[in-house]
């Protein structure tokens, strides 16, 4: 059985004041839930440290939105996973369709990333899904293959036993277009029946997250299709009843 995972992704959201008030009443509200399930916001790095002493000791775990695929050196701007080690993050974003399509990253940036990350005991949560262009001309499934299998290739497919896998198709983020579950039960199926050739006991136990666009209406009914493991949430993650809700969902 696999263990449900809720991530919030805060993106370029919050301030110390916003926070607080939102991280005060996400451990009011996800204490009570127990362990069934795990839930984690990824933030922005300045409130690291926040989130740090917040958290610490609670059943929320924390983490970034990105990492340099570089140890260190003369990189301005960019943040290592060993500085992300210093606060304790559990887990680590990669590949996110807006890191991938407004700052360039390409699969091989991106593979290098989840596999710095690694190295350093991060958990990375490898976004990959396809705009609505390349679903349109029906390249789904070939823009997925050669979005893990770039990960696969340098990494290897047992570094998946430490990672997790988010599909996130572009055209439903932010845009209130959910996939439906059955569309989204489609791509997981088929992200791990691909894992599966290599690897059987490696794809069974793999986390598969769905994002885009989960809402506390729609988060039940996409975490009870076979292959979906939780999601990772935008927007509904920087509102603590909303995100309350959807981290309930994933524990039922
Ligand atoms: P929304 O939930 O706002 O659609 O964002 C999804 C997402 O990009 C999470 O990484």
């Amino acid at each position: 059985m696999r263990k449900k995972l809720v991530a919030g992704n805060w993106k370029m959201h919050g301030s110390l004041l916003d926070n607080d008030t939102l991280l005060n009443a996400l451990n009011k509200g996800i204490a009570v839930l127990g362990n069934e399930a795990n839930c984690a916001v990824c933030v922005p790095y300045p409130y690291l440290a926040m989130v740090q002493s917040k958290l610490q000791g609670t059943n929320i775990k924390w983490g970034a939105q990105n990492v340099s695929q570089h140890e260190k050196g003369a990189y301005t701007g960019e943040v290592s996973a060993v500085m992300l080690n210093d606060f304790n993050c559990t887990y680590v974003i990669v590949g996110h369709s807006e890191r991938r399509m407004l700052y360039g990253e390409s699969n091989q940036v991106v593979a290098e990333k989840y596999l710095t990350a690694q190295k350093h005991k991060l958990v990375p949560i490898l976004c990959v899904g396809e705009t609505l262009e390349q679903r349109d001309s029906d390249t789904t499934e070939q823009i997925i293959e050669e979005q893990v299998n770039a990960v696969l290739a340098l990494a290897g497919v047992d570094s998946l036993s430490n990672a997790v896998i988010a599909y996130e198709p572009v055209w439903a983020i932010g845009t209130g277009k959910t996939a439906t579950p059955q569309q989204a039960q489609d791509i997981h199926h088929f992200i791990r029946q691909g894992i599966a050739k290599q690897n059987a006991e490696v794809a069974a136990g793999v986390t598969v997250l769905y994002g885009g666009s989960v809402k506390a209406n729609n988060a039940a009914e996409l975490f009870a299709m076979p292959d979906i493991d939780g999601g990772l949430i935008g927007g509904a993650s920087l509102i603590a009843d909303d995100f309350i809700a959807i981290c309930k969902a994933a524990h039922s």
